[in-house]
């Protein structure tokens, strides 16, 4: 069982977002807002809250916005300086990177979550590494990536954020097949991606938070094609399981899925709720909204 502090991760932001179309024909789908921030700054802090020092991100053609977001904008400090907007200043504070801390890769040919990783191997080189999927934001009270850290402390090996879903939902994910159930910790004997309903081994589903073993790194050059015919990056932890290095990790937090509308909006509305600069106001239309509603039925 090997262990060492994770210190890098790697953002997959490849994908094309067709499922928000029209508006990701002109902007990336991780610079869509929730309340104010773009879903990739909050993939970024809480990778930040658990001690990650470098950021690799997956990108394709057409996601450039992403990297000015991540980028200094002078002018614009400037005149915020000038105009003594302190309090803006220090909300831009938070997308700034340290030099040479951030790198951007890119995938050539979309050929799955695995492939996407696997852009990354020089960079990762013979470290453990997390990964996070902004699409899956998930609200808690100590961030998901810190507590999986702190799990990782006491297990090493592969460990990936899980969480119980509707047994009809199953085959939208990757599931873990439960070998020993510790509660927050559980072992797997087995994970497969996307499994047909009837053929989930159980309902425990993988949640787009990894911290890996350079391992997985070496599966994935066997460029093996799995579900949809694509190159799974389940499928390269899952060659972990016969050495006994693969947890799920029940996280403490509330999963929104911010890769689908239903999702976006329902994290729309919590995350407003949870702002204390607008929840009285927000709280009080979502009230007159839903008695409305229920009116008009
Ligand atoms: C990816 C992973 C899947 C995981 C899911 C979590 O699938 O391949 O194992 O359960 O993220 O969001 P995707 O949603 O990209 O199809």
């Amino acid at each position: 069982m090997s262990k060492r502090k994770v210190t890098k991760a790697i953002f997959p932001v490849a994908g094309l977002g067709t499922r928000f179309l029209p508006a990701t024909k002109s902007i990336p789908k991780e610079i869509m807002t929730l309340v104010d921030r773009p879903l990739i700054q909050y993939a970024i802090d809480e990778a930040r809250a658990a001690g990650i020092k470098e950021f690799i991100f997956v990108t394709s053609r057409g996601k450039s916005a992403l990297e000015d977001y991540f980028d200094r904008a002078p002018e614009l400090e400037s005149s915020l300086k000038k105009a003594g907007k302190e309090q803006l200043l220090d909300i831009l504070k938070d997308t700034n990177m340290d030099s040479g801390a951030i790198a951007y890769l890119r995938q050539d040919r979309p050929l799955g979550l695995g492939h996407a990783v696997w852009c990354a191997r020089r960079m990762i080189g013979n470290e453990p590494f997390a990964v996070l999927l902004p699409d899956d934001v998930i609200a808690a009270e100590k961030p998901c990536l810190q507590q999986m850290v702190e799990a990782y402390e006491q297990t090493g090996g592969n460990m990936v954020a899980a969480m119980e879903v509707p047994p009809e939902k199953a085959s939208a994910y990757g599931v873990l097949d439960i070998g020993e159930d510790m509660g927050s910790i559980v072992k797997a004997k087995g994970m497969v991606e996307k499994p047909k309903a009837e053929e989930a081994p159980s309902n425990l589903a993988v949640i787009g938070r990894y911290i890996l073993s350079p391992k997985v790194m070496t599966n994935l050059n066997k460029m093996k094609h799995g579900a949809g015919g694509e190159i799974q990056l389940t499928d390269a932890i899952a060659e972990e399981v016969a050495n006994g290095e693969v947890y799920g990790f029940r996280f403490r937090g509330q999963r929104y899925d911010c890769g689908s509308k239903a999702g976006f909006l329902q994290a729309t509305v919590a995350f407003g709720l949870a702002r204390p600069d607008l929840r009285d106001e927000f709280n009080a239309y979502l009230h007159d909204m839903v008695a409305l509603q229920k009116a008009a039925q």
